[in-house]
């Protein structure tokens, strides 16, 4: 199977580096020359990252880095079977490269989309042909992450959600079939959900961030990567759950208010581990940490 991806950036080259460690030969584009000459330094990086987990030989890292060829304009990605689109998520920017695509590509050609958060509706809005297109959400880093949220449009084709399934599950993600759309998904519903309650408890003064991430890392972290939400509330028993929700429910925070903190400190030019400062201050020493919990994430990816 022949793949291609739209977008060099931080996803674009993560799921190029995923397919190409699995053995799939691609193809990146960009439209912008300065990210395609990124692309195999970025690429390279995750390589080397597996090779420091044990994941990949010297031999195989090489391997991987060749298979991945640039191609500098829309119409090199003529022969390929699938485009998983990782550009800006600009609604009209997507959309209009579709469009592109779609005077270019195979017309049984697949087009997914690695968005994280418009329906594949919208995206799918102008399309002639929306048969062939779908949503395929990646997380980041994939070779550390392997959960892939795949969900069609009205109009997918059946064919094209298998086909895609297949490769995933082929290339050692995890798919998850997702039986409607919905803005965020399921994991990203969760991940801000999450988000939105620890803003909220820093912003009020409950706790610094550095309490807020210990409580979260070693009380409901620890069980979500074994035993998910409904699983626990299951095992807890769902009338206690029942109770505990009722009083506690309505106290959770609701609105955009806990979105201020975020606010205030992107204007200030603080920007997480970007810009040196966030939450954190991002020296050498934290990111070294940030290293060795990736190097343990691969480990519990084995
Ligand atoms: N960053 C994440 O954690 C994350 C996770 C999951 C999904 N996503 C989604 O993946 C997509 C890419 O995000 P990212 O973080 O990699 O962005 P990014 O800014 O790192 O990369 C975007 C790339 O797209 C290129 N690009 C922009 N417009 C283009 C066009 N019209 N044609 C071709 N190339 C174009 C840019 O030059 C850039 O290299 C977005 O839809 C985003 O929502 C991001």
């Amino acid at each position: 199977m022949k793949i291609a991806v739209a977008g060099a950036g931080l996803m674009g080259c993560g799921i190029a580096a995923k397919f190409a460690a699995a053995g799939y030969d691609l193809l990146v584009y960009d439209s912008a020359q300065p990210a395609l000459e990124n692309v195999h330094k970025r690429c390279d990086a995750v390589f080397g990252e597996l090779l420091q987990g044990g994941a990949l030989n010297e031999a195989q890292c090489h391997e991987a880095s060749r298979r991945i060829r640039l191609a500098r304009r829309v119409h090199e990605l003529a022969d390929v079977d699938i485009v998983v689109e990782a550009i800006v998520e600009v609604l009209e920017a997507k959309q209009s490269l579709f469009a592109q695509l779609e005077q270019h590509v195979a017309p049984n050609a697949i087009i997914a989309s690695s968005t994280s958060g418009f329906t594949p509706e919208a995206l799918a809005r102008h399309m002639r042909k929306p048969e062939r297109f779908l949503v395929a959400h990646f997380w980041n880093p994939p070779h550390l992450v392997p959960l892939v949220e795949v969900l069609g449009a009205l109009r997918t084709a059946p064919a094209t959600l298998t086909t895609t399934y297949d490769l995933l599950h082929a290339a050692g993600c995890e798919p998850v079939l997702l039986r409607k759309s919905v803005p965020g998904f399921i994991g990203n519903r969760i991940q801000f959900a999450v988000l939105r309650e620890a803003l909220y408890l820093l912003r009020v003064g409950v706790a610094d961030a550095e309490t807020i991430d210990r409580v979260m890392k070693q009380s409901v972290g620890k069980r979500y990567a074994r035993i998910g939400p409904l699983e626990g509330t299951d095992a807890g028993g769902l009338d206690t759950f029942l109770v505990i929700a009722t009083h506690l429910m309505p106290e959770l925070s609701k609105d955009e208010s806990a979105l201020q903190l975020l606010r205030e400190r992107v204007s200030r030019g603080e920007r997480g581990r970007a810009s040196g400062k966030g939450f954190y201050t991002w020296d050498e020493g934290r990111e070294s940490w940030l290293r060795e919990q990736r190097q343990l994430l691969l480990r519990d990816c084995q």
